[in-house]
């Protein structure tokens, strides 16, 4: 596996010469961390092996997880992948947005093996993001890219965090802000059979299956996403979750104002208004805050499972499952 990149990080500015800038990395194969409207991606050529193989290097990431290529619409995705008369209805719909769609393999399809993890289907989306948009078009080619932290982490929904993870990992980040969305898109395989839901995401359940009818749910050992690991997501703080008070040293992740008045602990509402999808721009946010004063465990506050929030609930879970050696 080719080294990470091992020098300082450059940060482009969000303008057509950062654009150009990163469009150009990513041509000679480079590493270019970039915000789309759910987090910021680790994006390189996903035509290329070895450029491929650098996100895994950079992110520590099992070569066994497959990554989403993105593209700049549905005539691009169409070159890479099948569609079904359901995928075509769900990018028609929904993109650019926070959906990504699993299909089979296009024939003469570009995204090299090592992106799929060698299987014959592939993870397309389209991201409702100008920038990174327009850094698709320039670079003229499927993007393969993971969430810019490091394998097991928080995702990064700013700059500062994917430097936090990658910095001197990757060759630059094109800083457009923080992220809209705030966590990752929602995955939807539509293979044979009917569609499955593999991630709940940044569009919801509802939205989906008012369209398409009923989502199935991974069997295991069939169609799944390999890199739901039960721990990803982690901060170092052990979570406890649907807490209704807060104990002694512990952090707190409020919503809707449920903590009260807080004796000197640490509490971050998410959403003090009991704004879902408030709530899920500042998930990783308030995570990685949190984490960051040392407490040893964080409370979590019941959230509601309706919407965005399956997506919100989904993503503590994982935070909250057990890690290996630790
Ligand atoms: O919002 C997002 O989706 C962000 C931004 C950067 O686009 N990306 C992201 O990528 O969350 P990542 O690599 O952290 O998660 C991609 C998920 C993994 O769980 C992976 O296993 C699954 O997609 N996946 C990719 N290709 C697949 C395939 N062919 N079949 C099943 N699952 C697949
Ligand atoms: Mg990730």
């Amino acid at each position: 596996m080719p080294s990470p990149v091992d020098k300082p990080t450059r940060i482009l500015a969000p303008n057509s010469e950062g654009i150009a800038e990163a469009a150009r990395i990513l041509r000679d194969g480079g590493l270019v961390a970039f915000a789309t409207e759910t987090v910021y991606g680790l994006g390189a050529d996903a035509t290329s092996p070895e450029a491929v193989a650098r996100i895994y290097a950079a992110k520590g990431r099992p070569a066994f997880n497959p990554l989403i290529a993105h593209v700049t619409g549905l005539e691009a995705a169409r070159r890479e992948g099948r569609f079904s008369n359901i995928a075509e209805k769900l990018a028609k719909t929904f993109w650019p947005g926070p959906l990504t769609l699993v299909v089979p393999v296009a024939e003469g399809g570009s995204v090299c093996e090592l992106a799929r993890a060698g299987l014959a289907s592939v993870a397309l989306r389209a991201p409702d993001h100008a920038i990174a948009r327009a850094m698709l078009a320039a670079a003229g080619r499927p993007i393969a890219a993971p969430s810019a932290n490091l394998s097991g982490r928080v995702s990064p929904v700013t700059a500062a965090h994917v430097l936090e993870d990658l910095a001197g990992r990757v060759d630059a980040v094109l800083d457009a802000g923080p992220t809209s969305v705030g966590l990752e898109s929602t995955i939807v395989a539509c293979l044979a059979g009917p569609p499955v839901l593999l991630r709940p995401g940044g569009v919801s359940r509802e939205k989906i299956e008012a369209l398409v009818g009923s989502l199935s749910t991974p069997v295991a050992g069939k169609v799944e996403a390999p890199g739901m690991l039960a721990s990803h997501y982690a901060p170092r703080a052990r979570l406890r979750l649907d807490a209704r008070e807060l104990r002694q040293g512990e952090a707190g992740l409020d919503f809707a104002g449920r903590f009260g008045a807080s004796s000197g602990a640490a509490v971050l509402d998410l959403s003090a208004r009991g704004d879902l999808v408030e709530a899920a721009s500042r998930l990783y946010f308030c995570l990685r805050e949190l984490d960051a004063t040392g407490a040893e465990a964080i409370a979590v506050a019941p959230i509601p499972a309706d919407n965005i929030g399956e997506a919100i609930r989904d993503r503590l879970a994982r935070a909250a499952a057990p890690r290996d050696g630790k």
